[in-house]
């Protein structure tokens, strides 16, 4: 473990998301770590002392940061999680679905779900690039499907999807080498990839090439790649199969929502998101605004988005005495949110956990 201390951003989000986020640090506080908490004022605090829902001084206090602790945004700290993600070219996103005892999953056999989702950040559909289909006609585009040209589909908007081979290459050895690491602590040592190629062969086609391309220099390690579709079946079906999967960055946000349902929801759903220099941890779900105010959010995700973070930041013991409290006051089943069949309230659930620390 390093000397320095670690300064860690807290970013509390909005709606629900301060709820869980305010008792996650307590819970850290009580670990007694070498860690200074920075508050930057983002969204509404952001506004009022500096006139931006992203000042300066928040992108400041992220750049002079060893992490980034971020709560689920209903768009006021949009701007800070653009910067995080893209500013800071977090490109992997990791999402892992693990059950473990009196998590409300819907399978009558969830027992041995442990997987993890890594989740391309950057490119595909997320780079925001639409338009009106006239914007494209000097380039006389055919459709494939159509056979007649897009011009004649006019009017329309277009959404542009990029796959290159260096943001697919880097996210790909980022799932190796977390399924490496994962193999030496008991998993199957398994990557499996996947796309559209059949119907995309350019962009989803590349991602698949490139990723098989990095699988030869895993020989240790076992590959497979299936059509998308054909793998949302497998995940629901067979996910005790999975171990590494890896996805371009829209399948790795509608397909890593599923995974949390099938572990009991996304009350349960952490994620990191690590790229070369910085890494930022959040909860993979939304803000819920619908109980905003009502001290019932699970902080699971939050909690466990922090535990990512401390084993990112070197204190690996803290960070797995953490997740263990979290389980077993999973596994007493007697203080749980109400997503998980309970009647405790954030509160009291945090109480729980701390006392267990
Ligand atoms: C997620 C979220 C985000 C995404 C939204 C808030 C932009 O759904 O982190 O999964 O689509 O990436
Ligand atoms: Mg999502």
């Amino acid at each position: 473990m390093s000397e320095r201390r670690k300064r860690i951003v807290v970013i509390e989000g909005e709606d629900a998301a301060p709820e869980a986020m305010r008792p996650t640090v307590e819970l850290i506080d009580q670990l007694d770590l070498a860690i200074d908490w920075v508050r930057p004022p983002v969204g509404d605090e952001g506004l009022a002392q500096h006139g931006s829902i992203f000042p300066a001084e928040a992108r400041e206090a992220i750049d002079s940061s060893d992490t980034t602790l971020f709560g689920s945004t209903s768009g006021k700290s949009a701007l800070a999680l653009r910067y995080l993600r893209w500013g800071k070219r977090t490109f992997a996103n990791v999402r892992p679905a693990r059950w473990f005892k009196g998590c409300r999953s819907p399978l009558a056999r969830p027992e041995g779900i442990d997987f993890v989702i890594v989740r391309e950040n950057l490119e595909d559909l997320y780079l925001g690039i639409e338009g009106d289909v006239d914007a494209l006609s000097p380039l006389n585009l055919v459709s494939t499907t159509e056979q007649r040209p897009l011009a004649e589909l006019a009017p329309g908007r277009f959404a542009l999807k990029l796959i290159t081979p260096m943001g697919t290459e880097r996210v790909a050895r980022f799932a190796f080498e977390l399924a490496r690491l994962r193999k030496a602590r008991g998993h199957p040592g398994r990557v499996t990839c996947a796309t559209k190629y059949n119907m995309l062969p350019q962009t989803d086609g590349l991602f698949r090439k490139v990723t098989e391309e990095v699988a030869t220099d895993y020989p240790e390690l076992e590959f497979q790649s299936f059509i998308v579709d054909d793998f949302a079946r497998r995940l629901i079906a067979a996910p005790q199969e999975l171990d590494v999967v890896l996805l371009p960055n829209l399948y790795g946000d509608l397909l890593s929502d599923a995974a949390a349902g099938l572990i009991g929801g996304l009350g349960l759903a952490a994620s990191g998101c690590y790229g070369k220099d910085y890494a930022y941890f959040e909860s993979a779900h939304g803000s819920a605004p619908d109980i905003a105010g009502q001290n019932r959010i699970n902080p699971t995700a939050t909690i466990f988005s922090a535990a990512m973070m401390l084993e990112h930041l070197g204190f690996d013991e803290p960070a797995q005495r953490l997740v263990q409290a979290v389980e077993a006051v999973y596994a007493e089943g007697r203080v749980l949110p109400p997503d998980q069949g309970g009647r405790a309230s954030t509160t009291e659930f945090c109480q729980a956990v701390a006392k267990r620390l």
